[in-house]
Formats: structure tokens, sequence, C-alpha cells
């Protein structure tokens, strides 16, 4: 057998990281950072703290050069070329060596490299900042379902009552305590049974409001449909059900049907996510949601979110290098 006929690995190596398709799915890729690229990279961006991060936002973009500089120049066209691509469109990202919560930090520049390779992280109203950590634990009494750990978060797309574009959403794990169950839950669109009945209803294009509680500091309504299409035509999605607010019984049974559809798909990808490790994925063709965790009084979770935009000229640079 010749280098022509032989069947490609699973696994591609490139320079610092390893890429190949995740057990749960085709659609969900696996990238590694090695050992070696995490300890380069760290100490490259040693002279500049997270806060450094937070108060200069040019200083994400020079990070995110660090990274794929390292990656000989490799890790953001396939970035890009992933999250773009239809049929995937998602990743699980870590780092070997990068696994524990006293490496906080570390894990904020990774992911905030890998964000600013594709685009621009967008101010998150939550922390005031350009990403938010925030902890789950056994009790909760916020306002919605974000932080409350017995019950299923439902399969939902993120940025759906602001203005902003969210184009992509990060969502990684900076601890995990007495934890069992809230795996991650996604589910994308192409997947699901009935995409097509909802898409092709006449109420998928009617503008509907949509309005978050207090703790999201976001004051004002926004209208929107839940379905739109992408440059090709192809059926996206804006939804959340905590957030939409129907304005007559025909709307309410509708989101009601729909979320019930949702719930019940048997092509719910759930997975576990590492400490340390991130997914990122195409907020627009994917949805996400969490399992219910098992009780335990000293349960804790810590997170980071990033959410942001695929960036025009980022997509160029990519069309045409
Ligand atoms: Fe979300």
């Amino acid at each position: 057998m010749n280098a022509l006929t032989a069947v490609k690995p699973a696994v591609q190596r490139t320079t610092g990281f390893t890429i190949a398709p995740s057990v749960q799915s085709p659609r969900l890729l696996e990238l590694t950072f090695s050992a070696e690229t995490a300890r380069q990279f760290l100490e490259q961006v040693a002279q500049w703290p997270v806060q450094a991060l937070e108060y200069k936002s040019f200083l994400r973009f020079k990070v995110a050069r660090v990274l794929d500089d390292l990656c000989a120049g490799q890790l953001q066209p396939l970035l890009i070329h992933t999250l773009l691509n239809r049929d995937e469109g998602a990743l699980l990202i870590g780092a070997e060596g990068i696994d524990n919560v006293s490496q906080a930090d570390d894990m904020v520049k990774l992911a905030t490299a890998v964000a600013h390779l594709i685009g621009r992280s967008n101010y998150d109203a939550m922390s005031g900042q350009y990403y938010a950590r925030f902890v789950v634990k056994n009790v909760d009494n916020s306002d919605s379902y974000l932080r409350q750990p017995h019950r299923v978060m439902e399969l939902h797309n993120d940025g759906t009552y602001v203005e902003e574009v969210t184009d992509y959403v990060l969502m990684m794990k900076i601890d995990e305590q007495n934890m069992q169950g809230g795996n991650s839950l996604l589910l994308h669109l192409d997947d699901w049974e009935h995409l097509e009945q909802f898409f092709r209803h006449p109420l998928a294009r009617r503008n509907m409001r949509w309005a978050a509680p207090p703790s999201k500091n976001v004051a004002k309504d926004v209208f929107h449909p839940v379905f739109d299409v992408d440059h090709q035509g192809r059926p996206v999605m804006r939804y959340i059900d905590q957030f939409v607010q129907p304005k007559d019984i025909e709307e309410g049974t509708w989101l009601s049907d729909l979320s019930d559809a949702l719930e019940t798909s048997k092509k719910i990808l759930s997975l576990p996510v590492p400490v340390g490790k991130f997914l990122l994925i195409n907020n627009l063709f994917w949805l996400h949601g969490r399992d219910r965790f098992t009780p335990h009084p000293d349960l804790r979770r810590e997170l980071m979110r990033q959410r942001g935009y695929i960036s025009y000229a980022t997509q160029h640079y990519q069309t045409h290098q």
C-alpha cells in the first residue's frame, strides 16, 4: 500500500495540536494542544495577566496571534473552517496539562486566544467583561435555570435577548467537585427530526418579543423570529424557552410544541466536558443545554463563557490567503 492509498488516520497531527472526530459525533471535533504548546503559550503571554486582557482588548488578539504562531499558522484556518462548515461547527478543545482549577487564569487565556482567532467576544452584561465566570452550587436562588443544578437546562441558542450578533458560544469547565451528571447537551439543527415541520410553519418567521430576567442586566426587549436563514438559505435558529414572550395563545402553544419537539429529540448528544476543556460551537445551527446533576451538599461547578461574532475580516483572511 503506498501513501496515496493509505487510510487516513483518525487523529491528525499538526504543529502544536491534534484533531480528531469525537466519539459522540463526527460533527463534533476534539482539538488538543500539546503540553509543549501550552507551556510555550503560557510562557509567552505571562507578561499579560487576565486583567490586562480585560483592560486592553487588543491584547486578546495579541495572545491569539501568539497561539497561532506556535501552531505554525495552521490553527486559525482550521478553527474557522470547522466552525463555518455546516456539517461540523463544533469543537471540544483542551490542552495537555491544563486540567486543574488552580490554572483558572491559564484557562481563560487559552480560551481567549482561541476565540479571538475567529472573531471577537462580546461584552457580557452579566459580568461586565468580555467573558463571564460563574459557579453552580447545590442550592441556588437565581432567576433563571443557568445556575440551577437539579433540572435540565433546555436546549437553546445564546444571544437571543441582545442586539449583538452571537455567531459562536464558548463554554469552559473551570472546576468540578462532587459532581455526577450535568453533561453538556448538544443538538445540530440538521439532525433534528422536526426541523422541516417547524421551519416551514408560518410562525417560524414571525417577529417575537424576547426579554431577559434582571440578573442578565439587559433592560431592553428585542424582537426577532425563532427561525431565519443563512447566506445559503439554510435554516438557522435564535431561540430560548425562558426568554421568549409569546403575545397570544397561538404563539404560546406553537412555542410549547417546539420546546417538546426539541427536548424529546433522539439526536441530542450528551457529553462530559472535563475540567480545563471547552466547547466552541456555531450558535446558529447548534443548540446547547445541560443535563441535571445528582444532588450533593458540596457540589460545585465553575464555568466560563464567551459569546461573540465571527469577524468578516477573519473570514476574508481565510478565503483569500
Ligand atoms: Fe447558553
